[in-house]
């Protein structure tokens, strides 16, 4: 009995998020947006180009990934693995970070748990049957602590999304952590709420807001993008690191060069903050 009830415990700990995860200790940003395909991944990317083009060694990662496509050479029919798949939102940020993302050692640092159903994460555990693995996410920010110089996570779908069956979040997520958050948001109408909503999310944990970026303004902006560009950075009292533009329906095979150049001075700016840190 006693030891039925030990075997139960160490596996509950086994899956509990508060127990093995720590705060990630060296300098990165947490990015998040304030709802799925608004823009993480692309400035996720955009931001490692930035920081790379500063000679920093970038580190990123895809914590949780739901909606991944098979890996061209693994996995038969039937229930797919960590391992059988691949996260396009990882290689998109790893190439522009100067790593590569066919790299088998390097996949499980990028993008250490993956899903093939593309809902969220924790219904993607559900369906599939596999609770996510927090060790190997730990093992992921153990490995970028001591192998780059500045650490880019890239969230799920929005800030309180659900990622286990305990309904441990993307927040909860970024609470251990501990970095400075990103919200990437868009230009449109009823974007003021959505983007306040999240901020004021953020900073009821204590987190620091680094910025937000607004992606999707239209090319030339109607009323209503020209509007929240210009009302954002008030209203949520945080600075506006860049607004990208909307570039056709889909950049995910080319990151535009313009969107890596918008997001340098903030990424130069943020860099001369971490080394004046890092010396105090
Ligand atoms: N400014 C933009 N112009 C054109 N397409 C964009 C822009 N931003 C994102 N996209 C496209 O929109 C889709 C969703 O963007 P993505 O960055 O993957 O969002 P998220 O990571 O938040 O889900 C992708 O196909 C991406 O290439
Ligand atoms: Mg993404």
């Amino acid at each position: 009995m006693i030891i039925g009830e030990s075997v139960i415990s160490s596996q509950a700990q086994e899956l509990d998020p508060w127990k093995i995860l720590k705060a990630f200790g060296g300098p990165g940003l947490f990015v998040t947006g304030t709802n799925t395909d608004i823009g993480k991944t692309t400035v996720t990317a955009a931001l490692a180009g930035a920081f790379a083009s500063l000679g920093i060694r970038v580190g990123v990662c895809k914590a949780v990934a739901s909606g991944c496509p098979k890996h061209p050479d693994r996995g038969a029919a039937g229930a797919l693995a960590n391992d059988d798949l691949i996260s396009p939102d990882a290689s998109i940020a790893a190439r522009m970070a100067g790593l590569d993302p066919s790299n088998e050692e390097l996949r499980p640092m990028i993008s250490p748990i993956r899903y093939a159903a593309p809902v969220s994460p924790h219904i993607a555990a559900r369906i599939e049957g596999r609770p996510p693995d927090w060790k190997s996410l730990a093992r992921a920010m153990e490995y970028w602590r001591t192998h780059c110089d500045f650490l880019l996570i890239e969230g799920a779908g929005g800030w309180l999304v659900p990622l286990d069956n305990r309904l441990f979040t993307v927040a909860d997520m970024a609470c251990i952590f501990a970095l400075p958050v990103v919200v990437v948001t868009a230009a449109y109408l009823g974007t003021l709420n959505h983007t306040w909503m999240t901020t004021e999310c953020i900073r009821h944990r204590n987190l620091a807001l680094a910025g937000i970026v607004v992606n999707h303004v239209p090319d030339p902006p109607d009323m209503a993008a020209q509007t929240s560009v210009e009302e954002l950075p008030h209203l949520v009292h945080a600075p506006l690191l860049a607004a990208l533009p909307q570039v056709g329906q889909d950049c995910s095979g080319q990151i535009p060069a313009t969107f890596v150049e918008a997001l340098k001075p903030f990424a130069m700016q943020w860099w001369e903050t971490v080394k004046v840190r890092g010396k105090q």
